[in-house]
């Protein structure tokens, strides 16, 4: 007997209603400019979450639009994977706000802590409870208020991020159509290029932490890049070699939206021609684990994707974490 396959069946993403463009910083008193912004990263804007926008709304106003799209009720979710490196509250998950906000009483919810990569762990999740029978129908959802964990006096990362909400339901497939391959990794031993030191149980929040501004992200952002080049070429080459398919099989490739030389050098390493990439990194910045599923969403929204084109996923972050994902539509 065939393995059962977990298929996306519909998409949303939810967004805060400000912008805030390069120009901005300047009101803010950040000494940059667009010119190097646009540059180094290729971003222009970014969403920024206002007062009563949070990581559960905007996941809601995600998850509404895909539950609808997917023509599945609250009722009929039967876990929602949420992963977030914004999470509302330390305790309990954003999951089970989200879960409460929807109403979908019968679900199992819990997050996800894998940063950017996280969306692609959070789908593979779902697809282990899809194809174990464990669940018919999961809610994935990245969503990050990355506006909260920033240090707004330092330059060379504030201007990076962004915040939003991707959602993906995930159902159990009737034809050959779905997840074909998946890849996950990390490194711990290079943990401390990217994140935060302080404010959680190892260090918890005091007078120090506060003065210090160690609860907010660090990156060494250079040695960053150079592991998300290498990592994301990487992990592109273990998910093709997994559906045993090569870059030229490829309809779409949709990266994680950090920095558009790395999604450059992620196209060619893995033989994917620009017209072949999505990208919106100059619309969002980086909007951690919601950078590919809002992605995913506009793609599938505005045509890109096509019923039976074959689309692959990467992504790189904090942890380090990275992941990779071949889906056939
Ligand atoms: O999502 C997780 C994965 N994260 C990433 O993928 C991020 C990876 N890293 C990057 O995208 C890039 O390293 C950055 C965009 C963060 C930085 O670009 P870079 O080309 O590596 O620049 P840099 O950090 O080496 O800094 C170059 C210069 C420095 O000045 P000096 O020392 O050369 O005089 C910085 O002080 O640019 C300066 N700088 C800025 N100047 C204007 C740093 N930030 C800014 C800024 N505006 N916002």
């Amino acid at each position: 007997m065939k393995r059962p396959i977990a298929a996306i069946a519909g998409t949303g993403r939810g967004l805060p209603a400000a912008v805030m463009t390069n120009f901005d910083f300047a009101k803010i008193g950040i000494e940059t400019t667009d010119e190097w912004i646009t540059e180094r990263t290729g971003i222009k804007q970014r969403y920024i979450a206002r007062e009563g926008e949070s990581t559960t709304s905007m996941a809601a106003a995600a998850a509404r639009q895909a539950m609808q799209r997917a023509g599945v009720s609250a009722g009929e979710i039967d876990a929602i994977v949420l992963s977030t490196a914004t999470p509302d509250r330390l305790l309990p998950a954003t999951a089970v706000d989200l879960q409460a906000e929807l109403g979908a009483t019968r679900a199992a919810a819990f997050d996800i802590g894998a940063a950017c990569a996280g969306f692609i762990f959070a789908a593979t999740v779902a697809e282990g409870m899809i194809t174990t029978g464990v669940a018919e129908t999961v809610l994935v959802v990245g969503s990050e208020k990355m506006s909260s964990i920033i240090d707004w006096q330092d330059r060379s990362t504030c201007v990076l991020f962004g915040d939003g909400s991707g959602a993906a339901v995930f159902r159990r497939a009737k034809h050959h159509k779905g997840i074909l391959s998946t890849y996950l990794r990390s490194d711990g031993t290079l943990a401390n290029l990217l994140y935060r030191p302080g404010g959680g149980a190892c260090m918890p929040f005091c007078d120090d932490v506060l003065q210090d501004r160690s609860f907010y992200v660090k990156m060494a952002g250079r040695e960053v890049f150079k592991h998300a080049v290498r990592s994301m070429a990487d992990a592109c080459d273990r998910a093709l070699d997994g559906a045993k398919l090569t870059g030229k099989d490829i309809d779409l490739l949709i990266p994680h939206q950090a920095n558009m030389r790395i999604i450059e050098a992620t196209a060619k390493h893995a033989n994917v021609s620009m017209e072949k990439v999505y990208v919106n990194v100059d619309r969002y910045g980086n909007t951690s684990s919601a950078s590919v599923p809002i992605a995913l969403d506009e793609a599938l929204e505005n045509g890109r994707i096509k019923d039976g084109m074959t689309v692959l996923l990467v992504a790189f972050g904090a942890g380090f974490t990275w992941a990779s994902m071949v889906l056939r539509f």
